[in-house]
Order: structure tokens, then C-alpha cells, then sequence
């Protein structure tokens, strides 16, 4: 069975792209690969774009790009796919490029988010250069994880421990809910999901990890002190992979957590668990209850 390799990318609508610009430069240490009128597309690594954001009329993340093999991997994914039931696009050369991959295919998830599978992501022959020197942990773990609140947990399940062949890693329970937490490469989770009662459908925070604590140390005081960004909830480690994070709303309302220290699995030893809680410290809701 073919399988996803990675999160390569993560697509974004929003109306303010100069708060978008500001939020990722400054706090995050993203550098601009390109800005126009109607997108901006951020870089964290190697590659020419983790991160686009797209002028538009809703707020958040639009769509989820999975990277797979190549075009064996691309093709036996589609045809699980439509086998299930999804109308998959297969998109042109143009249309892949545009993207910055050399193929893509896209759909709809059960809830309606944009989901695209793709493989050769445009690498950027110019060095990466965070603005706040930060360096991301990506590489084989890929851009990061996102936290997805949906409505029908079981073909959530369906979709990515079936056909889309990740891997479990373990479940938290947050009060009366189940969140499942998934793999598809050394990161301990790339993928979780939770049907949680009376919060929007979507992508519920992404997360991005550097390889330094002060870096997460230095982004928590532009937060606490300047007010870069609001704060969701406060520092702390998590109990499944062992995350040391804070989380923001981002400009467009869905969090950013962001941390180090995130654990790497090796599937040959690992088996999944459960656990009551989210946090082993920390990690105060500001707000309102959240996602892990
Ligand atoms: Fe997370």
C-alpha cells in the first residue's frame, strides 16, 4: 500500500495578508518566498512554499497538502479513493506548477476541506533565512502537525488510517471526547482529529517546531510583552509527544502552536496508548477550551 510521506504544505484564505505577513515573519520566523496582491507564500525550509496564504473571503485553512512517493503513490491513492466514494480531481502540469509540485491530485474531506496529495515539492535554490534566526525541525517529519475538529469521527477514521494509510499513535481524552492522533513518518503525530461538540468544523491549530528552546523562549516573550499575538494557551509539554509549546491565534482565528522537543517514533517499537490528560504541565487555556 502506498502512503503519505508527509505534511508538505498547508493552504490559508484570509482578507488581511499584511497581518499574515507580519505574524510569520516576526513571530514565527517564516521568510517570504513571494508576496503579491492576492497571495502570500511563506518558506521554513528548503522548499519554496510550506505555507500559502491566499487573499480571499473566508478565514483559515483552506486545504492540507499530503506528499506522497511519486506518481505510483499518487495514482494507487486515487483510485482508493474513488473506490470509497471521493470525487477525485487530477490536476494538469499547469495546474500542479502552480502549486510548486510536479503532480497533484485534490478532494474534499467529509467535512468539506480542501485535502491535496502531490509529489516533488519545488525546493528553492536560494538559502533559508528565518528573520528570527529560528531553524525548523521539517526534513522526513515534514512541515508539522495540524489538529482537524470534525464532525463524523469514523470516517475521519476511514479516510486517513484507511485509505490514506497513516499509522496510529495513541489517543487523549479531553473530558467527554477522544482525540486520535496519527503518523505517516517519525513525527509522533502529523495528522489528529476529534469530533468535539459545539466548535466549527476545521483545522483547529497548526503546529510548528524549532530546534531550540529559546527560540520558543524569545517568540513567548514577543507574545506576553509586546502582544505580537494573542495568546491561546500558555506554555507547557504535552503527554503524547512530549511537545514543549505555546499556542497564538493566528490572523485568521485557527492557533499556531508552536515548540521543540516533539517526539520521533520508530514504528518497529511503537505501540499506541491512551491518555487522560493533554498536558504533563502547563498549557492554561486563556480562553476557552481548545484541542491538544
Ligand atoms: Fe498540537
Amino acid at each position: 500500500m502506498s502512503e503519505v510521506r508527509s505534511l508538505g504544505y498547508v493552504v490559508v484564505s484570509t482578507g488581511d495578508l499584511d497581518a499574515w505577513e507580519a505574524f510569520a515573519t516576526g513571530l514565527l520566523g517564516l521568510q517570504v518566498s513571494e508576496r503579491t496582491a492576492d497571495r502570500l507564500l511563506l518558506r521554513n525550509d528548503r522548499y519554496w512554499c510550506r505555507l500559502r496564504v491566499e487573499l480571499g473571503s473566508a478565514e483559515g485553512v483552506t486545504a492540507l497538502g499530503w506528499e506522497v512517493e511519486g506518481p505510483v503513490g499518487l495514482d494507487a491513492i486515487s483510485r482508493r479513493l474513488e473506490a470509497a466514494g471521493y470525487d477525485v480531481a487530477r490536476h494538469d502540469s499547469a495546474s500542479a506548477g502552480e502549486r510548486g509540485v510536479m503532480g497533484l491530485i485534490s478532494f474534499t474531506d467529509p467535512d468539506g476541506l480542501g485535502v491535496e496529495v502531490f509529489y516533488g515539492q519545488k525546493a528553492d535554490k536560494r538559502r533559508f533565512v528565518s528573520p528570527t534566526g529560528a531553524s525548523f525541525v521539517t526534513g522526513e517529519a515534514g512541515l508539522g502537525h495540524v489538529f482537524q475538529l470534525v464532525d463524523d469521527e469514523e470516517r475521519f477514521r476511514e479516510l486517513y488510517l484507511g485509505i490514506l494509510g497513516f499509522k496510529l499513535s495513541d489517543y487523549i481524552e479531553f473530558g467527554p471526547i477522544f482525540g486520535t492522533f496519527t503518523h505517516c513518518n517519525p513525527r509522533h503525530h502529523s495528522y489528529a482529529f476529534a469530533a468535539v461538540p459545539d466548535r466549527p468544523r476545521g483545522i483547529g491549530h497548526l503546529m510548528l517546531e524549532v530546534d531550540d528552546i529559546d527560540i520558543v523562549g524569545r517568540a513567548y516573550d514577543k507574545v506576553l510583552r509586546e502582544g505580537a499575538a494573542p495568546l491561546a494557551i500558555s506554555f507547557g509539554r504535552h503527554t503524547n509527544d512530549q511537545m514543549m509549546s505555546f499556542y497564538v491565534n493566528s490572523p485568521s482565528g485557527f492557533q499556531i502552536e508552536y515548540g521543540t522537543g516533539g517526539l520521533l517514533i520508530d514504528d518497529a517499537t511503537w505501540r499506541p496508548s491512551r491518555y487522560d490528560a493533554p498536558n504533563q504541565w502547563g498549557h492554561e487555556h486563556q480562553r476557552r477550551p481548545v484541542t491538544a
